[in-house]
Order: C-alpha cells, then structure tokens, then sequence
C-alpha cells in the first residue's frame, strides 16, 4: 500500500474579488489573529502557540508541508490589496484513496458576502478536475449552517453526520 503523501501544484486561481495564493511571512499578523478567533478555533484545530512568532515559523513551514504530502494550505487574499480574507487548506492526504480533507475559514470583516463559497468551490474544482484528487472529505460540526452551506454551495453533499464529501 503506496500510503506517501500526495503533492499538490501551487494553482493559479482567481476571481473579481480573490485570488488564491501561498501564505507569505507577512500575513503571519493575520494568521495569528485568525489563531485566536473564537469561531475559526471551534471549526479547526489551532496549534498551542498562537502567537505571531509561531504564525510566521508555521507560514514557513507551509512548502515543507506541501512538498511532503502532508498539508496544503492557501490564502484567499484580496484581488485589491493581497491582504488575507481567508483560508483553504487540504490535509489527510490519502494516496490510496486519492482523498483528501479540506477545511476552511474566513475573517469576521470579511463574513457574509460569498468568499468561503466562491473559494472553497474554486479551489476544490480545481483539485478534482486537475486530476490531482478522486475525493474531498469536509468535516463539520453538525448544525454549523454557515459551513455547511459553503460545503453545499461547493458540490459537497452529506456522507455521514458531520461528514461531507465531493467526488470527482
Ligand atoms: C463558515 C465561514 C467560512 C463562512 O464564510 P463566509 O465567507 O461568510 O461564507 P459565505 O458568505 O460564502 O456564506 C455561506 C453561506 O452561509 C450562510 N450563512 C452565513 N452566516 C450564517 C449563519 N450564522 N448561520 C447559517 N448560515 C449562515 C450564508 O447565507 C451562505 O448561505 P447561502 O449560500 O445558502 O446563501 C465563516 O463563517 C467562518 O470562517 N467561520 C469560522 C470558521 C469555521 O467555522 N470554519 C469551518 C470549519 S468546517
């Protein structure tokens, strides 16, 4: 059983209003902030050490993720200014399976006006129809409806409770 990693290309996507890109050592004020909202922490799980230090060596860490199959976590930024919206990452990569989880979360400023959906369709059309994935599991806590309509919006449909999965 080939249980490595799978390694996903840095794509190029973009909308309007986002574009999609690798986290940078300056987004680490961001990043840390987002390590310490309520919401975002109850749907993800944050490391220990939230402060902007650990934000900026976690940022530097994110190739070394990707190159090992391990985690792949992009900005949603901006199209005006770059600055972070949010985030879509994938985790848990399953090579046999050619799965893997996604998760995702925006900033409070920047809720309510379609980014999660937009992004998380965006970037899960792009894992699927590149060939680089046959599935992706979403995990969210039952009755979180904002999530769950991102999922829904994003061609998720339920598999399990608190299980969402969208196939190619
Ligand atoms: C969940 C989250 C990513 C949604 O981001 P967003 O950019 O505001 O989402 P969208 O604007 O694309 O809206 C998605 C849907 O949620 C709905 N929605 C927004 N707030 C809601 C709420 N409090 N309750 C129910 N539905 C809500 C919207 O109406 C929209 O539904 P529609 O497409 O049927 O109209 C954001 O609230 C967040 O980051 N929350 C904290 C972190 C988190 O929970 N992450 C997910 C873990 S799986």
């Amino acid at each position: 059983v080939n249980t490595a990693g799978i390694v996903l290309e840095v794509p190029d996507l973009a909308t309007e209003t986002f574009r999609v890109r690798p986290w940078r050592s300056a987004d680490a004020p961001s990043l840390a902030r987002a390590w310490q909202d309520e919401a975002i922490i109850a749907g993800s799980v944050p490391p220990p050490d939230r402060t902007k230090a650990a934000a900026r060596r976690w940022i530097e860490g994110c190739d070394g993720r990707r190159l090992a199959g391990v985690a792949f976590d992009l900005v949603i930024a901006a199209a005006d200014d770059d600055h972070v919206l949010g985030e879509v990452g994938f985790s848990r990569f399953d090579n046999e399976r050619r799965a893997a989880l996604t998760g995702w979360w925006v900033h409070e400023e920047a809720r309510g006006v379609g980014v999660a959906s937009a992004a998380v369709a965006l970037v899960v059309d792009w894992a699927l129809n590149d060939g680089a994935l046959d599935h992706v599991l979403a995990e969210i806590r039952e009755g979180h409806g904002a999530s769950e309509s991102v999922a829904r919006a994003a061609g998720f449909l339920p598999l399990a409770p608190g299980v969402w999965r969208r196939s190619r």
